[in-house]
């Protein structure tokens, strides 16, 4: 089973905003308290995407520090480019040995994306490869209870139940991500940062759900784009939606 997901660019948009907008908690806020970035600091961030950090990892190493963004995705790379701030992006599968010597980061960072990777163990020995003594990594993801009024709804449209990929991606920060960490990594810590969302109505919501990974992986599933109407037409349609988030952390040895 394949846990990839293509990206699209439209779609990380959307969702960025709405989280910028109807979130109780301001994610870039939050990550200027607990980042640990130093000044000077050589940082990696896996699976960057259109590089929606990029500015705070600058600002925290005092525009001395290096930013390289990993990441699959061309069309998101080139979004990424356009921030107004010096850093190397490198158009790379995280599935892949990274293109980069031993010991070359004092901070990897990886925002709702390191759970696409194929091979857990793979991945960890490459971040304890890249990171130089001491150093930290912190991955951020979703957990197991997040988004669930998302899937009830999903499965009032589609009419089949959370499919295996999305099961598994959800619960793979706090499980196996975590595990397989603490064999790796010294003084590993799990911690769960409560969030959610509140949409102003339901157009927004529908936007919104229209834009994840969830919603376009059921319509492949199922073989046919649901309408406007029969996705307005459902009578419990959630304003609120949790995003309890994982923040898994470790040092290397
Ligand atoms: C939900 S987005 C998060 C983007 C960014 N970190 C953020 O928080 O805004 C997931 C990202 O992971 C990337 N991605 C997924 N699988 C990948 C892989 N195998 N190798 C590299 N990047 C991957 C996608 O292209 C996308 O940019």
């Amino acid at each position: 089973m394949s846990l990839g997901f293509e990206e699209k660019l439209d779609n990380l948009t959307i969702r960025i905003n709405a989280h910028i907008k109807y979130s109780n908690f301001s994610l870039e806020s939050w990550l200027e308290d607990v980042l640990p970035i130093k000044e000077g600091d050589q940082i990696l961030d896996i699976g960057c995407g259109s590089g929606n950090f990029f500015s705070i990892y600058h600002k925290m190493s005092g525009g001395r520090g290096i930013i390289v963004g990993i990441d699959q995705s061309e069309e998101l790379l080139f979004k990424a480019t356009k921030q107004p701030i010096p850093k190397i992006l490198v158009k790379w599968n995280m599935d892949y040995f990274f293109p980069f010597i031993d010991c070359t980061f004092d901070f990897i960072i990886s925002t709702y994306a390191i759970y696409y990777a194929t091979n857990i163990k793979v991945i960890l020995e490459e971040i304890n490869r890249l990171l130089k003594q001491s150093c930290m990594f912190y991955l951020l993801g979703p957990s197991i209870n997040n988004a669930k009024e998302l899937y009830v709804f999903n499965e009032m449209v589609f009419s089949f139940p959370i499919y295996n990929e999305a099961i598994i991606r959800t619960s793979r920060l706090e499980n196996d991500f975590f595990h397989e960490s603490n064999l790796i990594f010294k003084n590993v810590n799990l911690e769960r940062v409560q969030r959610k969302l509140v949409f102003p109505d339901k157009y927004e919501f529908i936007k919104y759900y229209k834009a994840t990974p969830l919603y376009e992986e059921s319509v492949a599933k199922a073989g046919y784009v649901p309408s406007d109407e029969i996705l307005f037409s459902i009578k419990q349609i959630p304003l609120e939606i949790s995003k309890e988030m994982i923040l898994l952390k470790g040092e290397k040895k």
